[in-house]
Protein backbone atom coordinates (compact mmCIF):
# COMPACT_ATOMS: atom_id res chain seq x y z
CA UNK A 1 0.00 0.00 0.00
CA UNK A 2 1.46 3.76 -1.33
CA UNK A 3 2.33 5.60 2.04
CA UNK A 4 0.06 8.87 1.02
CA UNK A 5 -2.56 5.87 1.34
CA UNK A 6 -1.35 4.88 4.71
CA UNK A 7 -1.21 8.19 6.12
CA UNK A 8 -4.76 8.98 4.69
CA UNK A 9 -5.82 6.46 6.09
CA UNK A 10 -4.24 6.80 9.56
CA UNK A 11 -5.65 10.46 9.96
CA UNK A 12 -9.28 9.65 8.75
CA UNK A 13 -9.23 6.86 11.50
CA UNK A 14 -9.09 9.56 14.20
CA UNK A 15 -11.61 12.21 12.59
CA UNK A 16 -14.10 10.44 10.62
CA UNK A 17 -17.08 10.77 13.28
CA UNK A 18 -16.44 14.06 13.22
CA UNK A 19 -18.30 16.71 11.44
CA UNK A 20 -15.78 18.55 9.56
CA UNK A 21 -14.62 14.75 8.01
CA UNK A 22 -17.67 14.41 6.80
CA UNK A 23 -17.57 18.02 5.15
CA UNK A 24 -14.63 17.30 3.63
CA UNK A 25 -15.91 13.62 2.21
CA UNK A 26 -18.93 15.73 0.66
CA UNK A 27 -16.87 18.13 -0.62
CA UNK A 28 -13.19 18.49 0.08
CA UNK A 29 -12.05 22.42 0.99
CA UNK A 30 -10.02 22.21 4.21
CA UNK A 31 -6.71 22.14 3.74
CA UNK A 32 -4.77 18.82 4.97
CA UNK A 33 -8.37 17.06 4.94
CA UNK A 34 -9.09 17.46 1.59
CA UNK A 35 -5.76 15.58 0.67
CA UNK A 36 -6.93 12.96 2.86
CA UNK A 37 -10.37 12.75 0.92
CA UNK A 38 -9.44 12.99 -2.19
CA UNK A 39 -6.50 10.28 -1.26
CA UNK A 40 -9.04 7.84 0.10
CA UNK A 41 -11.51 8.49 -2.54
CA UNK A 42 -8.97 7.75 -5.06
CA UNK A 43 -8.24 4.31 -3.72
CA UNK A 44 -12.06 3.67 -2.54
CA UNK A 45 -13.54 4.23 -5.40
CA UNK A 46 -11.65 3.16 -8.89
CA UNK A 47 -13.01 -0.37 -8.71
CA UNK A 48 -16.80 0.94 -8.28
CA UNK A 49 -16.75 3.48 -10.57
CA UNK A 50 -15.62 1.25 -13.84
CA UNK A 51 -18.16 -1.06 -12.44
CA UNK A 52 -20.77 1.01 -12.61
CA UNK A 53 -20.19 2.68 -16.07
CA UNK A 54 -19.88 -0.86 -17.11
CA UNK A 55 -23.82 -1.59 -16.08
CA UNK A 56 -25.36 1.31 -17.76
CA UNK A 57 -24.74 0.15 -21.05
CA UNK A 58 -24.22 3.43 -22.69
CA UNK A 59 -24.65 3.74 -26.48
CA UNK A 60 -22.35 6.47 -28.30
CA UNK A 61 -24.90 9.04 -29.03
CA UNK A 62 -26.44 8.75 -25.02
CA UNK A 63 -26.59 12.15 -23.27
CA UNK A 64 -24.60 11.78 -20.26
CA UNK A 65 -23.95 13.59 -17.06
CA UNK A 66 -23.01 13.04 -13.80
CA UNK A 67 -23.31 14.78 -10.56
CA UNK A 68 -20.33 15.01 -7.86
CA UNK A 69 -17.46 14.30 -10.66
CA UNK A 70 -15.02 13.62 -7.99
CA UNK A 71 -11.80 12.47 -8.96
CA UNK A 72 -12.94 12.03 -12.25
CA UNK A 73 -12.65 8.39 -12.33
CA UNK A 74 -16.34 7.39 -13.56
CA UNK A 75 -16.21 10.54 -16.01
CA UNK A 76 -12.76 9.33 -18.25
CA UNK A 77 -14.27 5.52 -18.23
CA UNK A 78 -17.98 7.30 -19.55
CA UNK A 79 -15.63 9.24 -22.08
CA UNK A 80 -14.15 5.95 -23.41
CA UNK A 81 -17.56 5.62 -24.78
CA UNK A 82 -19.62 8.37 -25.38
CA UNK A 83 -19.11 10.82 -28.63
CA UNK A 84 -21.27 13.49 -27.32
CA UNK A 85 -20.62 16.17 -24.78
CA UNK A 86 -20.54 14.65 -21.47
CA UNK A 87 -21.62 16.74 -18.64
CA UNK A 88 -20.07 16.84 -14.98
CA UNK A 89 -21.36 18.61 -12.33
CA UNK A 90 -18.67 19.74 -9.21
CA UNK A 91 -19.40 22.19 -6.86
CA UNK A 92 -15.99 21.57 -5.17
CA UNK A 93 -13.67 24.18 -6.74
CA UNK A 94 -10.82 22.01 -5.28
CA UNK A 95 -12.07 19.15 -6.82
CA UNK A 96 -12.55 21.46 -10.49
CA UNK A 97 -9.09 22.56 -9.89
CA UNK A 98 -7.30 18.98 -10.55
CA UNK A 99 -9.92 17.84 -13.18
CA UNK A 100 -8.43 20.93 -15.02
CA UNK A 101 -5.36 19.83 -14.74
CA UNK A 102 -6.31 16.26 -15.47
CA UNK A 103 -6.85 17.46 -18.99
CA UNK A 104 -9.82 15.29 -19.62
CA UNK A 105 -11.00 14.66 -22.62
CA UNK A 106 -12.26 17.72 -24.74
CA UNK A 107 -15.74 16.32 -24.68
CA UNK A 108 -16.16 16.62 -21.05
CA UNK A 109 -17.86 20.24 -19.48
CA UNK A 110 -17.36 20.29 -16.03
CA UNK A 111 -20.05 22.82 -14.43
CA UNK A 112 -19.45 24.26 -11.16
CA UNK A 113 -23.60 24.16 -10.34
CA UNK A 114 -24.85 22.91 -7.18
CA UNK A 115 -26.82 19.48 -8.41
CA UNK A 116 -30.11 21.13 -7.22
CA UNK A 117 -30.10 23.60 -10.01
CA UNK A 118 -28.77 22.91 -13.29
CA UNK A 119 -31.72 25.11 -15.31
CA UNK A 120 -29.11 27.61 -16.40
CA UNK A 121 -26.98 24.93 -18.36
CA UNK A 122 -28.64 21.60 -18.97
CA UNK A 123 -32.18 21.82 -20.92
CA UNK A 124 -35.16 19.95 -19.88
CA UNK A 125 -35.77 16.63 -20.73
CA UNK A 126 -32.45 16.39 -22.44
CA UNK A 127 -29.98 13.61 -20.21
CA UNK A 128 -30.70 10.07 -21.25
CA UNK A 129 -28.14 8.63 -18.65
CA UNK A 130 -27.34 10.19 -15.26
CA UNK A 131 -24.83 8.88 -12.90
CA UNK A 132 -24.08 9.85 -8.60
CA UNK A 133 -21.77 7.67 -7.63
CA UNK A 134 -21.55 8.76 -3.29
CA UNK A 135 -23.20 11.78 -3.56
CA UNK A 136 -26.68 10.90 -2.87
CA UNK A 137 -26.25 11.12 0.62
CA UNK A 138 -25.41 14.71 1.29
CA UNK A 139 -27.90 16.03 -0.66
CA UNK A 140 -30.26 18.06 1.18
CA UNK A 141 -32.92 18.72 0.91
CA UNK A 142 -33.00 15.17 -1.43
CA UNK A 143 -36.82 16.17 -2.93
CA UNK A 144 -35.17 19.12 -4.68
CA UNK A 145 -32.39 17.18 -6.35
CA UNK A 146 -34.50 14.49 -7.35
CA UNK A 147 -37.29 16.56 -9.44
CA UNK A 148 -33.69 18.02 -10.50
CA UNK A 149 -33.09 14.79 -11.52
CA UNK A 150 -36.43 14.34 -13.26
CA UNK A 151 -36.66 17.26 -14.85
CA UNK A 152 -32.88 17.21 -16.83
CA UNK A 153 -34.09 13.05 -17.72
CA UNK A 154 -35.84 12.04 -20.76
CA UNK A 155 -38.74 9.98 -20.79
CA UNK A 156 -37.60 6.58 -20.02
CA UNK A 157 -33.88 7.83 -19.21
CA UNK A 158 -32.15 6.35 -16.20
CA UNK A 159 -30.40 7.35 -13.35
CA UNK A 160 -27.66 5.53 -11.57
CA UNK A 161 -26.96 6.15 -7.82
CA UNK A 162 -23.66 3.85 -6.54
CA UNK A 163 -23.77 4.03 -3.07
CA UNK A 164 -21.45 2.66 -0.19
CA UNK A 165 -23.95 2.80 3.15
CA UNK A 166 -21.80 0.22 4.92
CA UNK A 167 -19.00 3.01 4.48
CA UNK A 168 -20.71 5.90 5.99
CA UNK A 169 -23.08 4.99 8.19
CA UNK A 170 -21.16 6.88 10.89
CA UNK A 171 -20.79 9.76 8.81
CA UNK A 172 -21.93 12.94 10.48
CA UNK A 173 -26.30 13.04 9.92
CA UNK A 174 -26.11 16.37 9.80
CA UNK A 175 -23.65 16.30 6.72
CA UNK A 176 -24.90 13.08 5.17
CA UNK A 177 -28.65 12.34 6.28
CA UNK A 178 -29.91 10.41 3.19
CA UNK A 179 -28.17 6.54 4.31
CA UNK A 180 -31.63 4.58 4.00
CA UNK A 181 -31.60 2.74 0.74
CA UNK A 182 -35.64 1.87 1.01
CA UNK A 183 -36.03 5.60 1.86
CA UNK A 184 -34.30 6.45 -0.92
CA UNK A 185 -36.24 4.63 -3.16
CA UNK A 186 -39.38 5.39 -1.91
CA UNK A 187 -38.40 8.86 -2.14
CA UNK A 188 -37.76 8.45 -6.18
CA UNK A 189 -40.44 6.52 -6.91
CA UNK A 190 -42.85 9.18 -4.98
CA UNK A 191 -41.48 11.76 -7.14
CA UNK A 192 -42.27 9.80 -10.45
CA UNK A 193 -39.68 7.59 -11.04
CA UNK A 194 -39.34 3.35 -11.40
CA UNK A 195 -36.68 2.45 -8.86
CA UNK A 196 -35.28 -0.23 -7.44
CA UNK A 197 -31.59 -1.93 -6.19
CA UNK A 198 -28.83 -4.11 -6.17
CA UNK A 199 -26.56 -5.55 -3.87
CA UNK A 200 -23.27 -5.58 -6.16
CA UNK A 201 -20.00 -7.91 -3.99
CA UNK A 202 -16.96 -7.22 -6.52
CA UNK A 203 -14.40 -8.89 -3.67
CA UNK A 204 -13.41 -6.30 -1.33
CA UNK A 205 -14.31 -3.65 1.41
CA UNK A 206 -13.59 -1.12 -1.05
CA UNK A 207 -15.80 -2.51 -3.74
CA UNK A 208 -18.99 -3.39 -2.38
CA UNK A 209 -21.77 -1.32 -2.74
CA UNK A 210 -25.31 -0.99 -3.80
CA UNK A 211 -26.58 0.40 -6.96
CA UNK A 212 -29.68 2.20 -7.32
CA UNK A 213 -31.56 2.08 -10.64
CA UNK A 214 -34.74 4.64 -11.51
CA UNK A 215 -36.32 5.14 -14.33
CA UNK A 216 -38.36 8.23 -15.39
CA UNK A 217 -41.27 7.51 -16.14
C1 LIG B 1 -17.87 11.62 -1.76
S1 LIG B 1 -17.48 12.54 -3.18
C2 LIG B 1 -17.61 11.32 -4.46
C3 LIG B 1 -16.79 11.63 -5.66
C4 LIG B 1 -16.83 10.57 -6.77
N1 LIG B 1 -18.13 10.46 -7.35
C5 LIG B 1 -16.36 9.25 -6.22
O1 LIG B 1 -17.20 8.35 -5.99
O2 LIG B 1 -15.15 9.11 -6.00
C6 LIG B 1 -18.92 13.53 -3.41
C7 LIG B 1 -18.78 14.43 -4.62
O3 LIG B 1 -19.99 15.13 -4.87
C8 LIG B 1 -19.74 16.53 -4.98
N2 LIG B 1 -20.95 17.21 -4.52
C9 LIG B 1 -21.48 17.15 -3.27
N3 LIG B 1 -22.60 17.86 -3.20
C10 LIG B 1 -22.81 18.37 -4.43
C11 LIG B 1 -23.81 19.22 -4.99
N4 LIG B 1 -24.83 19.65 -4.25
N5 LIG B 1 -23.73 19.55 -6.29
C12 LIG B 1 -22.68 19.12 -7.05
N6 LIG B 1 -21.67 18.34 -6.57
C13 LIG B 1 -21.75 17.97 -5.29
C14 LIG B 1 -18.52 16.74 -4.11
O4 LIG B 1 -17.83 17.93 -4.37
C15 LIG B 1 -17.72 15.49 -4.42
O5 LIG B 1 -17.02 15.59 -5.62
Amino acid sequence: MKLKLIVARWIHKFLQHTELMTENMRSPKTIGLAWVARTLMNYSNAQVSIDIVSRMKLKKADHVLEMGVGNGLAIKEIAKIIGNKIIGVEISAEFRRNLLKMKLPKNIVILENDAKDLSNKVPDGSIDKLLAINVIYFLKPIEEYILEFKRILKKGGIGYLGCKFESIKNFDIEVAPNRDEKAIISQLSNLGFSASSEFIDLGEDRSRYTLIKFEKL
